[in-house]
């Protein structure tokens, strides 16, 4: 690897999805990490295998299925979890086996406290650092390419640090990450850190070391970039920047910013950004996390000039209030691509330039929701194309149906809804009163489905397209006996997306088997 290119680490699909509400099925987890190839990232975290049942098939299909990038599974360092990160990954190409452990007094401390680990806090450390050496050592025995992380690195004593970072690189890590966990340290901080290791770590030429930043002070980015100035040739991030707690380094910021700020960081990434905009839709689609409009990189207004002044220096020269060109994110003025008279040879080759891979079956109920909805609408976008298709695609056995909805709701009247909802043979009719005409929908559909006991945790609209007569998209949360799903529906008409949305989740909470323990490390 040459010395001034950086390693593009994903997790979104391990780290990201750990972000509180996002939970994705096995499918939805291959189709980004078919995403996350088409974007190039060099490395996909596809998951903690030993984690759950969930977890360890969306590693395997992963590891099985996408070409190009190295994937990774996460891995305590027991051989167990070794063992078991194996058994998922080792049908990849190239399978990298991520195995870490805490390093830090206070996770020391609270995660080894048993006497079996050592009794004083020198000879826990001891312990673990056998642990590491011992780890990376099983791990070897199966894939050449191992990584090894002391998790909260950012909080731990230096000297220790080293001699953690050296001990592992001398039995064959070769990738050492460096993660500030809690998010604590400040660029500077952070920076010194690996650049302490460069001078400590005799064999650190051995290994690339890495970075892993949590953002909790809204840091995760621009730690990550002080430890590239520094030496740090591979930065672990998520697309939309997902992770525990407030997340982790945003893949988008950390590219372009690398990508903009050539002069002063010198190093390229081998990421298409062409296909940023594209991958930062379908996790924030799929998650149900949508992005905030001030994002940086990705928000809807990343690139929306809204002063006049502003408005006309950008008519005028681009380049007066505009560091990087939408189009280099692939962010491209919405396209009308299709009409009421677009054929299916057409509908299918849109859709493959846009990267989605369908079945027959898939194609030709997509298709069929084309057509209906290019009879409501004249003009059909790139963005209402994915809409229909990742709505076919992820769509789970229709346990419950939606066939009728009647909905009325006035200033001085009581919202009412009734339903119809065919579950097999059966049709059942119920109808219900509520705050509002979702609520009275909502309602009645947890009568007729007998459902009664899911709770609604979040409920999200936002219009594809614009105009009004856009598709629709709600988005739902639900949650019931500790798991929680999410629910999407479109349609012209809001509310029939709303309960579209309801019974999409109602029906995964019963065709998805349970996540069990989720990955949380
Ligand atoms: O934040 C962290 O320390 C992690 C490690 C497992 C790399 O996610
Ligand atoms: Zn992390």
């Amino acid at each position: 690897m040459q010395d001034n290119r950086v390693i593009i680490f994903d997790t979104t699909l391990r780290d990201g999805e750990q972000s509180p509400g996002a939970s994705l099925s096995v499918e939805e987890k291959v189709t980004i990490a078919h995403q996350l190839a088409r974007l190039g990232v060099d490395v996909i975290e596809a998951g903690f295998p030993i984690s759950s049942e969930a977890q360890f098939e969306a590693t395997k299909r992963i590891a099985d299925e996408v070409e190009g990038p190295v994937i990774a599974g996460l891995a305590r360092a027991v051989r167990e979890d070794i063992d078991r990160a194996w058994e998922a990954l080792k049908g990849a190409e190239r399978p990298r086996i991520h195995t870490f452990i805490a390093t830090s007094d206070i996770h020391i401390r609270s995660k080894f406290s048993s006497d079996k680990y050592g009794r004083t806090m020198e000879e826990k450390k001891e312990r673990i650092l056998e642990m590491a050496v011992e780890a990376v050592r099983h791990a070897k025995k199966y894939t050449p390419d191992v990584e090894f992380s002391p998790e909260d690195a950012g909080r731990s004593d230096p000297d220790y640090l080293c001699r953690v970072v050296e001990a592992v690189i001398e039995v064959g890590a070769t990738t050492v990450n460096i993660p500030d966990t809690t998010g604590y340290t400040t660029p500077e901080e952070f920076g010194g850190l690996i650049r302490t290791l460069f001078q400590r770590v005799l064999n650190i030429g051995k290994a690339v070391i890495s970075v892993h930043c949590h953002n909790d002070l809204g840091l995760a980015v621009a730690n990550s970039l002080a430890a590239v100035r520094e030496g740090a040739r591979q930065v672990e991030c998520t697309v939309n920047g997902l992770g525990e707690r407030a997340g982790n380094a945003a893949l988008e910021e950390i590219v372009m910013a690398l990508k903009v700020r050539q002069d002063i960081f010198g190093v390229d990434t081998a990421i298409n950004t062409r296909e940023i905009y594209r991958t930062s839709r379908l996790v924030a689609h799929l998650t149900g996390i949508e992005v905030q409009p001030n994002k940086a990189i990705v928000g809807a207004n990343a690139f929306a000039h809204e002063a006049g002044v502003h408005q006309d220096g950008v008519l005028k020269e681009r380049a007066t209030y505009e560091i990087m060109r939408p189009e280099d994110i692939g962010l491209e003025k919405s396209r009308i691509v299709l009409g009421r008279h677009s054929g299916r040879h057409g509908f299918r080759a849109r859709l493959e330039e846009l990267g989605y891979r369908l079945s027959e079956e898939e194609l030709k109920r997509a298709y069929e929701r084309f057509k209906e909805l290019a009879d409501k609408k004249k003009e059909i976008y790139d963005e209402d194309l994915a809409a229909i298709v990742e709505g076919e695609l992820f769509r789970v056995p229709q346990t419950f149906a939606l066939e009728y909805l009647h909905t009325s709701s006035g200033t001085g009247a009581i919202p009412t809804a009734t339903v119809r909802v065919r579950k097999g043979d059966e049709v059942v009719q119920e109808a219900a009163w509520g705050d509002g005409p979702v609520d009275a929908a909502y309602k009645a559909i947890k009568r007729a489905t007998g459902m009664e006991k899911v709770r609604l945790s979040n409920y999200a609209i936002r219009s594809v397209t614009s105009g009004t007569e856009a598709l629709g998209e709600v988005t739902v949360r639900l949650e019931a006996e500790g798991r929680t799903v999410m629910g999407r529906g479109t349609s012209t008409d809001v509310i029939e997306a709303s309960a579209l949305a309801f019974l999409d989740g109602l029906n995964k909470l019963v065709a998805l088997p349970g996540e069990g323990l989720r990955g949380e490390v």
